[in-house]
């Protein structure tokens, strides 16, 4: 297995978050070129924005399984994976789309059981995998949204990979007016009244979320990086390993 390197974009960063189904497709274009250049070896997971959060919201799917609502909230998410493939492959790469609808079963909202083997043999035959944040079949609920943020820590605790990054609107995690260079659990209390949720309509709980399973990633030996992929250039510099936006480490 070849060293491996997992990056998520948030979907604020890939759409405006507070109209149904609109791609920044500038932003979209700047992201597939900059991960183009790194691919080797690289994971690509992305976030839905205003493709998959407000169908969710609508269709009330964290409360109540509904057929519909499966069905078009993936649609919508698919729709924006498309964007990313089809991008990432005019810039050279070579993506394949992996929709965790159909490869991850879920119970009580967290993945309980989700194949890694298919995303390790692409990564070795020099593809990219594209997976997204999706509606998965839940044991007990029927149906729930996996985020982005939980596929990272799932692949992450299986695959160790070198490095986790995770790109988003803001520079990282900001506290009294400044970018913390690090985060840990045992700041959370001081910090957790100032940490926001999102723009927009967000039904996997903003930068609340996504610290939670970092920390919970970091408490298994995983470190992160959190860091603002709107700024051009970023995400090759952070896939090149240098520091910037905030670490998300385990206890000191
Ligand atoms: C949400 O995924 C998935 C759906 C609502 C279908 P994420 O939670 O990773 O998406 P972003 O990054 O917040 O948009």
């Amino acid at each position: 297995m070849k060293e491996i390197k997992i990056l998520k974009i948030g979907g604020s960063v890939l759409t405006d978050k507070t109209r149904l189904e609109s791609a920044k497709m500038d932003a979209i274009e700047r992201i597939c070129a900059e991960v183009a250049n790194c691919r080797r070896g690289l994971i690509l997971v992305h976030g839905a924005g205003s493709f998959g959060h407000i169908h969710a919201k609508n269709f009330s799917l964290t409360e109540e399984f509904s057929p519909e609502g499966v069905l078009e909230t993936h649609r919508s998410v698919v729709k924006l994976n498309g964007l990313l493939v089809e991008g990432l492959r005019v810039c050279g790469a070579s993506p394949v789309p992996i929709h965790p609808l159909s490869s991850t079963l879920l119970r009580d909202g967290r993945i309980d059981l989700m194949e890694v083997g298919p995303v390790v043999e692409m990564v070795d035959r020099g593809l990219l995998p594209v997976l997204h944040g999706d509606v998965a079949m839940d044991r007990r609920r029927g149906a729930e949204i996996v985020s982005g943020d939980q596929l990272v820590t799932h692949l992450a605790r299986a695959l160790r990979p070198k490095l986790v990054a995770l790109g988003t609107a803001a520079d990282g995690v900001i506290f009294n007016g400044e970018v913390l260079s690090a985060v840990r659990r045992e700041d959370l209390p001081r910090i957790w009244s100032q940490l926001g949720g999102s723009d927009g309509v967000d039904v996997t709980g903003g930068m609340r979320g996504k610290i939670r399973e970092l920390l919970d990633l970091a408490d298994a030996g995983v470190s992160s990086r959190i860091f603002n992929a709107e700024r051009p250039g970023m995400i090759e510099r952070v896939l090149g390993g240098e520091r910037g936006g905030t670490a998300v480490e385990g206890r000191a």
